[in-house]
């Protein structure tokens, strides 16, 4: 009991001094290509087309160079952002996306059980971002440990520390 209590005390200190020191401040997003959501996903294309480990993996993934190439090898519109897709292609450079949805190191969460498993729609967690023209500049819908925590207990999901952190 006393023990249990020491541990998990121990716990919050730990996890309080990672999460300050891995809390970085809330910056502009520079993209290396303004992607458009809405226009690919208004074609119908499914999220999986470009996210494509989201229901087999811890992360969902962001698309290689590749994978627009599949549909942009030659020009389909006027867009100087389109262009660049080839540009980069015959550079033989890799696309970087910067990376806006990111959890603490010391969380574990993966999209695999949420999305393959637990068969939740993108939306509950990534609001309407599929609707929008332009990339985020940060995330529609805050990752706090409330938000997680409160749709397991509405689940009766695993709500023991353990069970997220590392
Ligand atoms: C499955 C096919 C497909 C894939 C994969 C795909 N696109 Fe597209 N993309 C399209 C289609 C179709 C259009 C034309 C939309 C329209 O008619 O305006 C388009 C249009 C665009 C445009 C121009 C429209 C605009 O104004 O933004 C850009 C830029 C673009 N895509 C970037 C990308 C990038 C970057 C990737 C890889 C991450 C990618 N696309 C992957 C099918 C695809
Ligand atoms: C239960 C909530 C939840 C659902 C449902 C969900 N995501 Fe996520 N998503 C997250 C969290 C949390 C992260 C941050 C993960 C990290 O940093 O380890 C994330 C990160 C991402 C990223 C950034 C790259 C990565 O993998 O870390 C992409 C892209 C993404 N999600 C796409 C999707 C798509 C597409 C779907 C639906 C097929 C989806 N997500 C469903 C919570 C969710
Ligand atoms: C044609 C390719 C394509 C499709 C289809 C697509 N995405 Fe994306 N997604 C991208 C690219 C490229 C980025 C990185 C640039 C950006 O943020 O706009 C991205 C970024 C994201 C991010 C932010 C990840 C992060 O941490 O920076 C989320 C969340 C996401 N997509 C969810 C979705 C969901 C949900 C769907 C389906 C409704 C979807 N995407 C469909 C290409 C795609
Ligand atoms: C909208 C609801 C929802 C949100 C938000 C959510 N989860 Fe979950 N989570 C679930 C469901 C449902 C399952 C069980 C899926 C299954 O196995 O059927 C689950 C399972 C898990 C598991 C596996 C638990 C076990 O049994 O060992 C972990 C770990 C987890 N979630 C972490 C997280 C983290 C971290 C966050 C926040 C970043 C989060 N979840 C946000 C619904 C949610
Ligand atoms: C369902 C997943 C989940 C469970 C269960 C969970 N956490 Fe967390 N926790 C998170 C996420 C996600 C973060 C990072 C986001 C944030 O800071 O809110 C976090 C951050 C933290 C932090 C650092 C941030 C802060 O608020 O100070 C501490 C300390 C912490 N958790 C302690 C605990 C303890 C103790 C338990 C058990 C009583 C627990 N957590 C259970 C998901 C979870």
């Amino acid at each position: 009991m006393v023990k249990g209590l020491l541990v998990g005390v121990g716990l919050i200190a730990v996890l309080g001094i990672v999460a300050f020191l891995t809390t970085a401040p809330e910056g502009k997003v520079e993209q290396p290509i303004a992607f458009n959501h809405q226009k690919h996903v208004e074609k119908g294309f499914p999220c999986v087309t470009c996210h494509q480990t989201v229901e087999k993996a811890p992360h969902a993934g962001l698309p290689s160079l590749q994978v627009c190439l599949m549909c942009h090898s030659a020009p389909m519109t006027k867009s100087p952002e389109e262009e660049k897709i080839r540009e980069y292609a015959k550079r033989g450079e890799a696309i970087r996306w910067a990376k806006i949805y990111k959890l603490p190191d010391n969380v574990y969460y993966s999209h695999r059980r949420h999305v393959g498993i637990g068969k939740l729609e993108c939306k509950t967690c990534h609001g309407t971002i599929g609707e929008s023209p332009a990339p985020p500049t940060r995330p529609v819908v805050a990752l706090k440990m409330d938000w997680c925590l409160r749709c397991h207990r509405e689940r009766k999901v695993e709500t023991d520390c353990n069970a997220c952190h590392k």
